[in-house]
């Protein structure tokens, strides 16, 4: 009696890893091309994290390939493949979320790096659910406080083993990493960046990161390395989807700020390859213009060549009268400029209140594809305002007239579709 309830079981073990290694080839074949190779997202979204837009049960995650997005790209695969196929893919996709589940805050005010803090038993002034589980030490809208996160990390079985929890903080004292309630033990390699070994088995794992304010900016890179890469921070969330959402595509693009006719002073121009342009605001985030063809007429009247703005050439798409505006909270705001990257592809960060945007554009075949990431954890009220005329794409999200609602907040896009100028 028992043997056969031990060869149950394993007979049942082992058809589920059939039913992911059929999931995982199917995928490789056809899946990972949008979704990226590891399930981290490309032009479509990341498939391992709970972040979903279109709910993440069996029942969902079926009903998403069965039906797929057409309009965004991705076809019904329900006329594709068989339901048992279907069934495969959707174990193959479920056996590899990983990452951070759940997390709460607790802030505590008046709190200093000198008087002590008794994480267990004081009680917070504010505590709540996080929508989008990460660590952010800009959150409280006090001076002094402490800080508690805490939450758990799913560790996928491919995925289990030695870590390495790398940090970059800008203070030595006053914060606490605990894993499974144990405290990690962390060194300082430099000034700045900290580090702890641990090991991780499959599973579920409690995490708690607790922080009292030392009088210095809230700056925390937190990313769990070993087999995987698991981001915990929210900046650490954000540079991990800059590099993985960014379609790898060999271009070379200018940046360049010249006062030019019809378009706000202090507009700063991004030249595609010669093939498409368009104007950044940095005062407010907005799209002020796309044009194809080449970026500036460069006869005698750039500056210094006489005072007169330079031109536009080419083909506009759109002009300053209907420019991409972002809506915060349904009004356009100042938001503050911190500057700009030009590695792997032009990228526009914007402060507003303690959280961090940036604005990303690459171009992908014949579309110029913008991507908006937020640091924020809770979720701010962005929208886009659209040209009315323009064909767009609004990935992760849905258009209404002119508005464009996200449904992440932390993560959308928008492709404006292009003819090349000969
Ligand atoms: C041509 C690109 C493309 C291909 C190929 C593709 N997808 Fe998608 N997929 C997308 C896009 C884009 C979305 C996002 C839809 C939206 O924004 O609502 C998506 C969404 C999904 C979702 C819903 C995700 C969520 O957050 O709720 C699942 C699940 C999914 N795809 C699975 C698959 C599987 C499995 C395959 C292979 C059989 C596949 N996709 C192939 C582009 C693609």
């Amino acid at each position: 009696m028992k043997l056969y309830w031990i060869f149950l079981v394993f007979l049942t073990i082992n058809l589920s890893a059939k039913n992911i290694s059929e999931g995982e080839s199917l995928y490789k074949s056809v899946c990972f091309a949008c979704h990226g190779k590891n399930l981290e997202g490309a032009t479509g979204p990341k498939l391992t994290d709970v972040e979903w837009l279109h709910g993440g049960s069996k029942e969902q995650i079926i009903n998403s390939i069965e039906k797929g997005f057409p309009e965004k790209g991705m076809v019904a695969f329900g006329s594709v493949f068989n339901s048992e196929q279907i069934s495969d893919l959707v174990d193959f996709i479920l056996s590899r979320q990983h990452g951070l589940r759940s997390m709460e805050y607790k802030v505590y005010h008046n709190v200093t790096v000198e008087t002590k803090l008794d994480w267990q038993n004081q009680k917070p002034d504010k505590q709540l659910k996080l929508n989008f589980p990460r660590v952010n030490l800009n959150l409280p809208e006090v001076d002094q406080f402490g800080l508690s996160f805490k939450g758990t990390i799913l560790i996928a079985e491919h995925l289990a083993g030695d870590y390495t929890l790398k940090g970059l903080i800008r203070q030595q004292n006053g914060f606490e990493i605990l894993i499974d309630n144990k405290k990690l033990d962390i060194k300082f390699t430099d000034k700045s960046r900290f580090e702890a070994g641990l090991k991780l088995v499959e599973g579920y794992h409690d995490f708690e990161f607790r922080y009292i304010k030392d009088f210095k900016d809230g700056t925390l890179l937190l990313d769990l390395e070993g087999k995987g890469h698991i981001p915990i921070s929210g900046q650490s969330i954000q540079k991990s989807m800059t590099s993985s959402h960014i379609v790898k595509a060999n271009e070379s693009f200018t940046i360049t700020r010249k006062r030019i006719q019809a378009l706000p002073p202090g507009s700063i121009i991004v030249n595609h390859q010669d093939r498409l342009s368009y104007a950044i605001n940095p005062k407010d985030g907005s799209i002020d213009a796309v044009w194809s063809g080449k970026s500036l007429d460069i006869g005698p009247n750039i500056y210094a060549r006489g005072q007169q703005a330079a031109k536009t050439l080419g083909k506009q798409l759109f002009d300053l009268s209907e420019s991409i505006e972002l809506l915060i909270d349904g009004e356009q705001r100042q938001l503050k400029f911190v500057g700009y990257a030009n590695k792997p592809s032009p990228k526009f960060i914007y402060r507003y209140g303690a959280d961090e945007l940036s604005i990303e554009s690459f171009l992908d075949d014949q579309e110029l594809v913008f991507n908006y990431i937020s640091s924020s954890p809770i979720e701010p009220d962005f929208k886009l305002s659209l040209p009315n005329g323009l064909d767009f794409i609004g990935a992760f999200g849905k258009r209404e007239g002119h508005i464009f609602t996200p449904q992440n907040q932390s993560f959308f896009q928008i492709s404006i579709p292009f003819e090349e100028v000969k």
